[in-house]
């Protein structure tokens, strides 16, 4: 057992953010401990939790000493945790999930879970009036208007972690509404522009692209991220997700949302004002600056991220996307224009379908057919409830899986 605790603070640190790692054996999860660690005790892991991995969890628990873990799945191998360091208090199940986050010594709640379990936990937070950062898109995605609404009554935050609307949140810095929201005026704003790097198949034909394997989509030519995301960024289902999360997050209308495929991953996101010039962001690809930039709400300072080498030549290209032969961006863009529950039918209809087919039981193709397909089968509702997203996604996966099934 290692006697390094990477949370220790340095003598010139007199008290650190306590950061609650939601999803710590993820991507994001192991990005956002890396800046931890390189934080020099500015920064602190004081809970960590996993769904499944409960090895990871304790060898995380004892290089970082939390306060408290917990283990999402209720049924997940318990008998690791026997070597769980002295002194940490251990919660089980996403109750206890969703209730840790809301405990006022948190000072961040980096929610770095996959899917649409994060909606619970972003909304116990939000409601509790915590400052989010915020990864998991599917919580905006889900229940944008329950989340937004939440922000401008209960005091939370949010500071977005995706690389892209970290970018358009960096280039939008002077023109938040007030310092608490991600809200902007936007009557300056010409349009949001996310980048996409057009992911493994953005030279493939459409006949090709019906032949797809799985080990073709986790091939991502320039980010390292978990599976089901990898998948997504293939099928530009992601680009469509994160339409949907800009329009929440930035309050403006879709139509002000654009897309431009960029294959060297540089160039984060942009913003287009109405006289034409354009702010960018730029930076190497690594998920651990935007997680280190809202950890510290804003605040710069070094990190581990590596820095460019300015005495190199580098070209940066932007081609516009095919929306023929990645139909999901057209999906993105219809459901940021609808709002109220398309969100949670589509991320759920893709969530199963993306599992479909890493599992062998659907082709690649299929995913953006299917979403569709749930979409328009779905009765839509303006202002959903909580349980009525609940219901919604229970709703689309069932619908996903016979079509599927099929
Ligand atoms: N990876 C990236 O570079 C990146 C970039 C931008 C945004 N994001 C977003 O960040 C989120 C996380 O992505 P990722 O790539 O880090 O995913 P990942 O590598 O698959 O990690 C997911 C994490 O969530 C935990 N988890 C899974 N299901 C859960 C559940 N039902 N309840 C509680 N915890 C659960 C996993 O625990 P176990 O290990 O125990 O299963 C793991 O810790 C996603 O929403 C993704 O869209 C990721």
């Amino acid at each position: 057992m290692s006697e390094f605790n990477a949370n220790a603070p340095s003598e010139s640190v007199s008290t650190p953010r306590n950061v609650a790692v939601i999803g710590a054996s993820g991507s994001i999860g192991t990005s956002a401990l890396d800046v931890i660690a390189a934080s020099g005790g500015r920064l602190r892991a004081s809970v960590l939790s996993v769904n499944n991995d409960v090895v990871k969890l304790v060898e995380l628990a004892k290089k970082f000493r939390p306060d408290a873990v917990v283990v999402a799945n209720p049924n997940a191998d318990r008998a690791p945790l026997a070597e769980l360091p002295s002194g940490i208090e251990t919660l089980f199940g996403p109750d206890a999930l969703a209730e840790v986050v809301r405990r006022p010594e948190i000072d961040v709640v980096l929610l770095a879970i996959v899917g649409v379990a994060g909606l619970r936990v972003a909304w116990s937070a939000l409601e509790a009036g915590q400052t989010l950062a915020l990864a998991n898109k599917e919580a905006l995605v889900a229940g944008g208007s329950l989340m937004t609404d939440l922000l401008r009554t209960n005091g939370g935050k949010i500071y977005p972690v995706d690389s892209e609307h970290s970018a358009i949140f960096q280039c939008l810095l002077s023109r938040r509404l007030d310092s608490n929201s991600t809200f902007v005026d936007g009557s300056d704003v010409e349009r949001l522009i996310l980048t996409a790097s057009g992911g493994p198949f953005r030279d493939w034909s459409l006949e090709r692209l019906k032949t797809a394997t799985v080990a073709d989509a986790l091939k991502h030519p320039t980010w390292q991220m978990g599976a089901k995301i990898t998948v997504d960024s293939a099928s530009t289902m992601n680009k469509a997700l994160e339409i949907v999360e800009a329009r929440w997050l930035f309050g403006l209308d879709a139509d002000k949302i654009s897309v431009v495929v960029h294959p060297q991953s540089i160039v984060h996101s942009m913003v287009e004002f109405v006289d034409g010039a354009v702010l960018a962001q730029l930076s190497p690809p690594d998920m651990r600056l935007p997680i280190q930039l809202a950890l510290y709400e804003t605040e710069r300072r070094p990190g581990p991220t590596r820095k460019f080498d300015w005495t190199q030549s580098a070209t940066l290209e932007f081609f516009p996307p095919d929306l023929e032969r990645f139909p999901a961006l057209s999906l993105g863009f219809e459901v940021a224009k609808k709002g109220g529950t398309a969100g949670v039918v589509l991320n759920a209809a893709n969530e199963i379908a993306v599992d479909a087919f890493l599992n062998g039981r659907t082709t690649f193709d299929k995913i953006p057919v299917v979403c569709r397909q749930i979409l328009e089968q779905h009765t839509f509702e303006e202002k959903p409830t909580l349980e009525r997203i609940v219901e919604l996604d229970a709703w689309a996966r069932k619908e996903t899986e016979i079509w599927i099934s099929r």
